[in-house]
């Protein structure tokens, strides 16, 4: 029979022997993220200069990852966010690398007409994917340069082009990088889609992607390029009206300006976007359709220019018809169309 004595130290022996455990285990945590950090390494080719600059980015790297999964544990979302390839980037990195330098809210817009005005709601398809129809190229890859704005621009003009030519005509980014130089487009700087759109009317059109291939940096502008496509004008969706907006998406591609800063955005890796988001604009997308989701949530269908690790294959939703009439992450604050 055990004495009173013997029991005690077993129960000690015990607790020592279990917070061993538990230190332990909180080395192997450290050690599986070292491992996680390292295969994420591998993924997306990452190379840090020293020891010094990988231990603080496996710093970042841990924090995010906690970030993310305990946001994706919390059980009550509509999205859900996955390891990307930010995943080693802080948020404000992340927003002055991503968004910040972007897209140039505008200052003073002047209004244009929106020959949507008189598109009846109710005739209107309950749900409209360009994609389906073939009027959206493959998901593009926008890189270490804020030119959001060309991208935006891009796929909107892609997608009028394809529905009034029939011909869907991957086109250039960085003729817009390297030659429109005026109005707020600055390249890897920065820029507005409206701009983007009148350098294109101005310049007789743009040239083809594999033309006038994408580097990623601001360029010399190479002259002389032969346009693959045009268009004729471009249009303002009213301001602050997702109605609108709906009319104008269920017709063809619209560039969209959002605030993409917050970790929610940075992160993003399917589902539909709700809850609290800024409207600080700081990045151009294209909204390339809408729909209800399988709980009844309507959504916008937007596409990125983040690569398809990011988002649902490089897309997003986000939901669509909330009561703050500038839209979830303010997306009904400055879409605009070109026009054929
Ligand atoms: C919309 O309808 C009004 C009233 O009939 C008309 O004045 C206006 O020109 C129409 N807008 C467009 C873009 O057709």
């Amino acid at each position: 029979m055990a004495s009173p004595k013997a029991f005690l130290l077993a129960i000690l022996g015990c607790a020592f022997l279990f917070s061993g455990a538990l230190a332990a285990r909180a080395l192997s945590d450290d050690s599986a993220m070292v491992a996680r950090h390292e295969q994420w390494m591998a993924q997306y080719s990452r190379v840090y200069k020293d020891a010094a600059e990988k231990a603080r980015r496996f710093e970042v790297f841990k924090a995010n990852v906690k970030f993310i999964e305990s946001f994706n544990a919390a059980g009550n979302r509509k999205f859900w966010l996955g390891v990307n390839q930010f995943a080693d980037l802080t948020n404000d990195e992340f927003r002055a690398t991503k968004t910040n330098k972007g897209f140039k809210p505008s200052p003073m817009k002047v209004p244009t007409g929106f020959r949507y005005e008189n598109v009846s709601i109710d005739a209107l398809p309950a749900t409209i994917d360009w994609r389906t129809k073939g009027a959206v190229t493959p998901i593009k890859d926008q890189g270490q340069c804020g030119c959001c704005w060309a991208f935006s621009a891009v796929a909107a003009t892609e997608g009028i082009v394809k529905i009034s030519t029939g011909k869907l005509i991957s086109l250039s980014e960085q003729e817009l990088v390297d030659c429109d130089v005026h109005g707020e487009d600055q390249g890897c700087e920065g820029g507005l889609m409206d701009d983007a759109f009148k350098f294109i009317i101005k310049n007789g059109g743009l040239t083809t992607e594999s033309g006038y291939p994408y580097t990623a940096a601001d360029d010399k502008c190479k002259s002389g390029s032969n346009s693959a496509a045009t268009i004729k004008g471009y249009e303002d969706v009213p301001a602050n009206n997702e109605a609108a907006l709906m009319k104008a998406v269920a017709n063809q591609p619209v560039s969209v300006a959002v605030d993409g800063g917050d970790m929610t955005f940075q992160f993003y890796s399917g589902g539909v976007m709700t809850g609290s988001c800024g409207t600080d604009l700081d990045h151009g997308i294209a909204a390339i359709g809408y729909g209800k989701a399988s709980d009844g949530t309507n959504y916008w269908l937007m596409k990125n220019s983040w690569g398809t690790t990011w988002g649902e294959n490089g897309y997003l939703r986000m939901e669509k018809d909330i009561s703050d009439k500038r839209g979830m992450c303010g997306l009904a604050m400055e879409p605009s169309y070109p026009t054929k």
